[in-house]
């Protein structure tokens, strides 16, 4: 199997592969007009990169979709698979990358290159609500095949409660960001706020850009960022990648795209055991998700 085992990098754990490129992560060079997407994996980082991607191309379909979501924003994070030349390593695309570069990454906080925060990079960080980012990360690590087998629901929601999992504990990660949200040029956003209504989310984005687009433009932005057609486009849906990597039989890269579909999936007794988890990480936080809309 090619599945990855795991390590602690700094405390946090991460996927094996990730310890041997860690140290040229830390020293990452950004440029003050790097744009960093950052996110708990399963948050909504392809549909806030193919978002960032039309408004840095004034909506222009044909030149936002070049070429695949993963080789348009490199993911800083992800270390060269050898064998496969179709995926080069994130720190290998940034650096043949012309600025202004948008970059994709899942560290956490603590993890983040230092070089963002002495450049003032601006950083748009999208959070999702614990039980439906579980739900969504469990069947990704059923059809990812570099990541570890996440095993039955049950043994895999516990295994997230600890942070047991790679880029490590959700509740870390939203947490963090959340704290740190006025002291850098953070845009902290929500999965659910962008369910219920994508176009005034999408206006916060264009705003935190700097951009100025017409109202036709942002209409044609929100239609090609629904899930139903980024789910039918090959350049957001993830189909070109190696099928050896992601197997979208197992379960679909664009899996269902919802709000509360965790309920299908915790049993009473979860909830409750998720509840009072929940509590005891985010007692001093005000920090807040809803997990319906
Ligand atoms: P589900 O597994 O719940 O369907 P990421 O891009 O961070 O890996 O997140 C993937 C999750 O976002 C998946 O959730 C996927 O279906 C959902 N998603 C992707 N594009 C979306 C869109 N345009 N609208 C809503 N959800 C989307």
């Amino acid at each position: 199997s090619m599945r990855c085992g795991m390590t602690r990098v700094e405390g946090v754990c991460m996927l094996e592969p990730f310890a041997h490129i860690w140290s040229r992560v830390c020293a990452f060079q950004a440029f003050s007009d790097d744009l960093l997407i950052a996110t708990y994996p399963k948050a909504g980082t392809t549909w806030t990169q193919e978002i960032v991607d039309l408004i840095n191309n004034d909506g222009d379909v044909a030149l936002s979709q070049r070429a695949p979501t993963h080789l348009r924003i490199p993911f800083l994070d992800i270390p060269k698979i050898a064998d496969l030349p179709q995926f080069p390593s994130g720190l290998e695309l940034l650096e043949k990358m012309a600025s202004p570069r948008t970059i994709k990454t899942h560290l956490p906080f603590q993890l983040i290159p230092p070089s963002f925060w002495d450049q003032n990079c601006k950083v748009i960080y999208v959070a999702r609500n614990g039980k439906d980012n579980a739900v969504s990360y469990f069947h990704f690590d059923r059809m990812n095949l570099l990541q570890p087998e996440p095993g039955t629901w049950s043994q895999y929601l516990t295994r997230f409660m600890e942070g047991n999992v790679p880029w490590g504990s959700w509740f870390d990660h939203v947490k963090r960001f959340w704290d740190e949200r006025e002291n850098h040029r953070i845009l902290y956003l929500f999965y659910e706020d962008m369910k219920e209504d994508p176009r005034r989310e999408i206006l916060k984005i264009v705003e935190f850009m700097d951009k100025k687009l017409d109202d036709e433009v942002i209409d044609n932005i929100v239609d090609r960022t629904s899930f139903n057609t980024m789910k039918d486009n090959k350049m957001s849906n993830y189909t070109t990648f190696p099928a050896t990597i992601f197997n979208h039989e197992i379960s679909p890269f664009m899996r269902k795209g919802t709000v509360g579909d965790w309920k299908n999936y915790f049993t009473i007794n979860q909830n409750k055991l998720f509840d009072s988890r929940y509590k005891l990480e985010m007692e001093n936080t005000s920090l807040q998700f809803r997990t319906e809309i």
